[in-house]
């Protein structure tokens, strides 16, 4: 298990997919967006008209839905109750409400076993928030993206994304479970002056002394 792991994390729109979309290209490692998966247990909590701040009922929900992970090339996906939400995901209310439900420890400790069980697969690269610190803590090859806040604001923008990422970043970084942070043995990754290029390149110098 040791060696198959690369994980990302870092903040919203610190360059984390893009970063791991193309190391899985290069590497030949199966991408997994661990957002894509809070993102969908969101949607369908709001598909049913529940509160995503009721924890209870947010549990709930989560104990009656079917959620179901799998590889499609080489791309994580992610379905619930038979549905692949697809573009839903990224909608403006998923985006308000995600930081609360991916606060909720139930949900999380049913994600992360989750995102273990992509191992079964094959190799992975696995982007999101506890990567490093909470699903593959043995991993040695661990970076920690970040990205001057303007920088990431404006890239939100340029994809059309209505967005506060201040917003999540904040409750992100301070939840009790599981809280965006840099985990042990994460080299830092700031992209700010990156280009896509020079970024991926620099990941992989990283990578290259972690190994
Ligand atoms: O990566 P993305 O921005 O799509 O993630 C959406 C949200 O999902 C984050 O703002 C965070 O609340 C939650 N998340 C998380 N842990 C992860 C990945 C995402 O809590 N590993």
């Amino acid at each position: 298990i040791l060696h198959r792991a690369i994980a990302i994390d870092g903040p919203a729109a610190s360059g984390k997919s893009t970063l791991a979309r193309i190391l899985s290209q290069k590497l030949g490692l199966i991408m997994v967006n661990s957002g894509s998966m809070y993102r969908a247990v969101t949607w369908k909590v709001l598909q049913r008209g529940i509160d995503p701040n009721n924890r209870e009922a947010v549990v709930q929900a989560l104990r009656d839905m079917e959620l179901e992970c799998g590889v499609d090339g080489m791309v994580s996906t992610v379905k619930v109750d038979g549905v692949d939400p697809g573009d839903e995901l990224r909608s403006e209310e998923v985006n308000a409400h995600v930081s609360a439900v991916s606060a909720v420890p139930e949900v999380r400790e049913c994600l992360v076993s989750l995102q273990r069980d992509f191992l079964k697969l094959g190799d992975v690269v696995m982007e999101g928030r506890d990567i490093g610190s909470v699903v593959f803590p043995e991993t040695p090859y661990k970076i920690y993206m970040d990205a001057d806040p303007n920088v990431r604001e404006a890239r939100r923008e340029e994809v059309g994304e209505v967005d506060s990422v201040a917003a999540r970043d904040h409750a992100d970084s301070r939840r009790e479970t599981a809280p965006l942070k840099i985990a042990d043995g994460a080299a830092i990754l700031d992209t700010s002056g990156h280009t896509i290029e020079s970024g991926v390149a620099a990941a992989l110098e990283i990578l290259r002394g972690q190994g």
